[in-house]
């Protein structure tokens, strides 16, 4: 706490702040459906001692939503035998006990995983269990159409790549852009947000057309000093060049990673590429290890992904459309081009318990140094999505117009980390914005007008793309 921005935190106090709405609102929501997972897990489980474990972790949750919902106090965290327990509970303890509904947004809303996530970590049979992890295939399977139409882009691109390694600045750089608005733009359909979505509004936010016109919804973007660094450091004929991305998503949004990743090390941008995975189940969506994995088996066995029936599809009796030979082709070239990656080393996946902890990464310095040493050999670190921005900035009300390299404090210039944040804006804090454009977006149609809620920045729309450079 002491090496937080001196600015006052988001609370879910504040009637004006999406923190309000999501202690609120959201959190039992997530709650319940994190009890309806392990219900349904439980039933189907033929051990009788699991089975009365499960009902125990039911119980638990149960018991959670109800200190939520009732405005209780957070409670020291049972221990789990993580060290990151004694972290969150000093902490609390710092906080004075505060209540779920009155209290810092940031720490709240992490301390809200990390208890769930004690509560399978204390049993013996669902130490490993996600709970998460049935609402984070399906919807991937939802998010088939825009997988295909990527697919089919990337793999045009790569043999364009082959053919004509030596395209002209301009054209790299516009390929550059590309990418990684694709990476952006998959940020926009988390789950723990968009708990209300169907099918069809998953699709709409997906496809090449809704990124085009999403391009001008980009309210700060960096891209360019982000190219002109890879690029020169390339030209520099630097041997080892490597990328790290801080993980966001899983589903879609890995896969667009995956696809930015791909780009960079097919490009020469990169030369190896760190991906930074939870360690545990997160932010409903968030990555883990085994959701990698679980990309890349989907992509070995594209049909039976897709095109076996889903249980709710089975109890509506509707048949999944069949995949074409030539989308099973594409998806086939996906997988064998990021497992090789993979195998040979070139990608690689480093969880580490400090993205799970409950504060901003102003501490990392202090709190993480052999992370951060090890961050400095990068050439650009890029954050993902909205967590990570808030981590970033310490989720302090900062005036709007705040540079982004002071918002980011001991991260910023000097500390010898090149940073690039990839954000849809889904909660109030936002920096870097040209004066008058927060009054702009406020007087927008649900833009929050002078309410003093920063209503625009709260679902997906709007996006922030900023780099910081270390040196
Ligand atoms: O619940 C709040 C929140 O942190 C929002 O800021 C955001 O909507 C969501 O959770 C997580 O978003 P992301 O997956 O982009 O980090
Ligand atoms: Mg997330």
């Amino acid at each position: 706490m002491d090496l937080d921005p001196k600015i006052p935190q988001y609370s879910t106090g504040d009637p004006n702040s999406f923190g309000w709405q999501t202690g609120r609102r959201r959190w039992p929501i997530i709650i319940t459906q994190a009890i309806d997972d392990t219900y349904r897990a439980v039933a189907h489980c033929p051990d009788p001692e699991k089975q009365t474990e499960g009902k125990r972790i039911v119980e638990a949750l149960t018991k959670l939503k109800y200190e939520v919902q009732h405005d209780r106090a957070l409670t020291p965290l049972p221990d789990d035998g993580y060290p990151d327990i004694a972290t969150y509970n000093a902490e609390l303890e710092q906080l004075n006990s505060p209540t779920w509904l009155k209290s810092p947004w940031l720490y709240t809303e992490c301390y809200l995983f990390r208890r769930i996530a004690t509560s399978f970590a204390l049993s013996s049979h669902w130490k490993n269990y996600d709970v998460f992890a049935r609402q984070k295939t399906s919807t991937f399977r939802s998010s088939r159409p825009a997988v295909l139409e990527l697919a089919a882009r990337y793999k045009d691109l790569m043999s364009q790549l082959q053919n004509h390694p030596d395209q002209p600045r301009e054209a790299q750089e516009l390929l550059f852009a590309e990418m990684a608005e694709i990476c952006l733009w998959g940020n926009a359909t988390d789950l723990s947000l968009l708990t209300s979505l169907t099918y069809e509004d998953i699709q709409a936010l997906q496809g090449s057309e809704a990124r085009k016109k999403a391009e001008a919804n980009i309210l700060v973007n960096d891209l360019p000093s982000c190219f002109a660094h890879l690029l020169e450091a390339k030209q520099s004929g630097k041997k080892e060049r490597r990328v790290d991305i801080v993980l966001d998503n899983a589903g879609f949004e890995l896969f667009v990673d995956l696809v930015l990743a791909g780009y960079l090390l097919s490009a020469g941008l990169a030369t190896h590429v760190v991906l930074h995975p939870k360690s545990i189940p997160w932010f409903v969506s968030d990555v883990l290890p085994s959701d990698f994995a679980a990309l890349l088996n989907a992509l070995a066995a594209p049909r039976w992904f897709y095109e076996t029936p889903s249980g709710e599809e089975e109890l509506q009796g509707k048949t999944p459309e069949k995949l074409s030979d030539k989308e099973v082709e594409e998806l086939g070239f996906l997988f064998q081009e990021w497992s090789r990656f993979h195998a040979e080393g070139q990608l690689v996946l480093r969880p580490n318990r400090v993205w799970t902890g409950p504060g901003s990464f102003w501490r990392l310095p202090k709190e993480a140094p052999e992370l951060v040493e090890d961050l400095k050999g990068s050439e650009v670190v890029i954050f993902k999505g909205d967590l990570n921005y808030r981590k970033l900035v310490g989720d302090a009300a900062w005036d709007p117009t705040t540079p982004f390299t002071e918002a980011i404090g001991p991260l910023g210039p000097g500390s010898g980390l090149n940073i690039l944040a990839l954000r849809t804006c889904k909660a109030d804090v936002v920096v870097g914005l040209p004066p008058g454009k927060d009054e702009e977006l406020k007087a927008l149609e649900d833009g929050g007008g002078d309410s003093g809620a920063r209503k625009w920045a709260w679902n997906g729309k709007w996006a922030v793309v900023s780099f910081s450079k270390g040196s």
